[in-house]
């Protein structure tokens, strides 16, 4: 204790922690002689040596708070101690771009009565194709170079968010509506519009005498609240295996009246494959086609987010690169 009370810094404090409580320290010494010791001096030792430790680590550990507390004083009483200089800064966060539109997306949806789904990244094949009318081997696969997990080909990245119509249909019962957003993964050379990774938002709907009509009505439903403006739009035939009759949407281009860079010239822009959902797939999800129809979507996030914020390339979404992500 005397040893203690003479202790002039931490560093001292150390040493006296090492010779005394440490693991080779002389208290340690003892505790570990008792075995060897009679039983019944066993008992006396081994309590004696206990207290001991506990007093002397106790008075070390005083000692030491009284230390710190006189280092930080001495430190403040110098005269560098400036107590009205400002913290360090905290750095704040933002949410992805792609974040805040999903959410966006999610709110609208939601408003029209849909639930949102979510499904698993690296999917079975046969959510991914078989199931979606998309047989092994069918050319229609090629629409859709993947990712393989595993050496019998049963496991892939999913290319779409499409199984999650199938997962949808296994476990609700219509009538339901559900849109499923989600992360998507293609065999692609990455350039300005095209990615490895990007996102896409399911939208499934399954009733009674579901028709093409609502499909392009939900739609613009969803555009309109978007854009905060009626948004016209129109279907052209386009090919997708698991819709019958199938079509690719456009809307009108919402940033000009006479053609400019974001729509080619065209005043259209190509928003999203859609259609009725085909019999066979609805027989894949345990529904029975004679009595229920839907209709199904699937639009790409980061195209409307890339529209929504006049942003020119797809692999900034990606990069990380703080100076793009601190604007949004
Ligand atoms: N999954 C299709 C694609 O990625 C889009 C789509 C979804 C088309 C739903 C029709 C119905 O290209």
């Amino acid at each position: 204790m005397e040893r203690l009370a003479g202790a002039a810094s931490l560093e001292d404090l150390r040493g006296i922690e090492r010779e005394f409580v440490g693991k080779e320290g002389s208290v340690s010494g003892l505790l570990a002689a008792i075995p060897t010791l009679s039983p019944d001096d066993r008992r006396v030792v081994g309590k004696g040596a206990n207290l001991l430790k506990r007093d002397i680590q106790a008075g070390i550990d005083q000692k030491k708070g009284e230390l710190e507390a006189a280092e930080i004083a001495a430190q403040r009483a110098g005269g560098d101690f400036d107590a009205t200089l400002p913290g360090a800064p905290q750095t704040r966060g933002s949410l992805h771009p792609l974040t805040l539109v999903r959410r966006e997306v999610e709110a609208i949806f939601v408003s029209m009565g849909y639930s949102v789904l979510d499904g698993p990244e690296v999917e079975l094949d046969y959510y991914n194709f078989q199931a979606l009318n998309i047989p092994a081997d069918h050319p229609a696969r090629e629409m859709q170079d993947t990712f393989y997990c595993d050496t019998q080909g049963n496991l892939v990245m999913r290319t779409q968010t499409s199984p999650v119509q199938i997962r949808a249909m296994e476990r609700l019962k219509p009538p339901f509506r559900v849109i499923a957003p989600g992360r998507v993964f293609r065999n692609e050379e990455p350039d300005a519009t095209h990615e490895h990774t990007f996102h896409q938002v399911e939208g499934l709907v399954v009733g009674e005498d579901i028709t093409v009509g609502h499909l392009s009505g939900v739609l613009k439903g969803f555009l309109r609240q978007l854009f905060q403006k009626d948004i016209e739009v129109r279907l052209r035939p386009g090919y997708f295996p698991f819709v019958e009759p199938g079509f690719e949407l456009d809307v009108r281009c919402p940033f000009c009246e006479e053609g400019c860079r974001v729509c080619k010239k065209t005043r259209w822009i190509e928003f999203c494959g859609c259609g009725m959902v085909h019999p066979r797939v609805l027989a894949a999800g345990g529904i029975d086609s004679e009595a229920w129809t839907g209709f199904a979507f699937g639009f790409g996030l980061d195209r409307l987010v890339m529209l929504r914020y006049g942003i020119d390339d797809l692999r900034h979404f990606m990069a990380g690169d703080l100076r793009f992500l601190e604007q949004f």
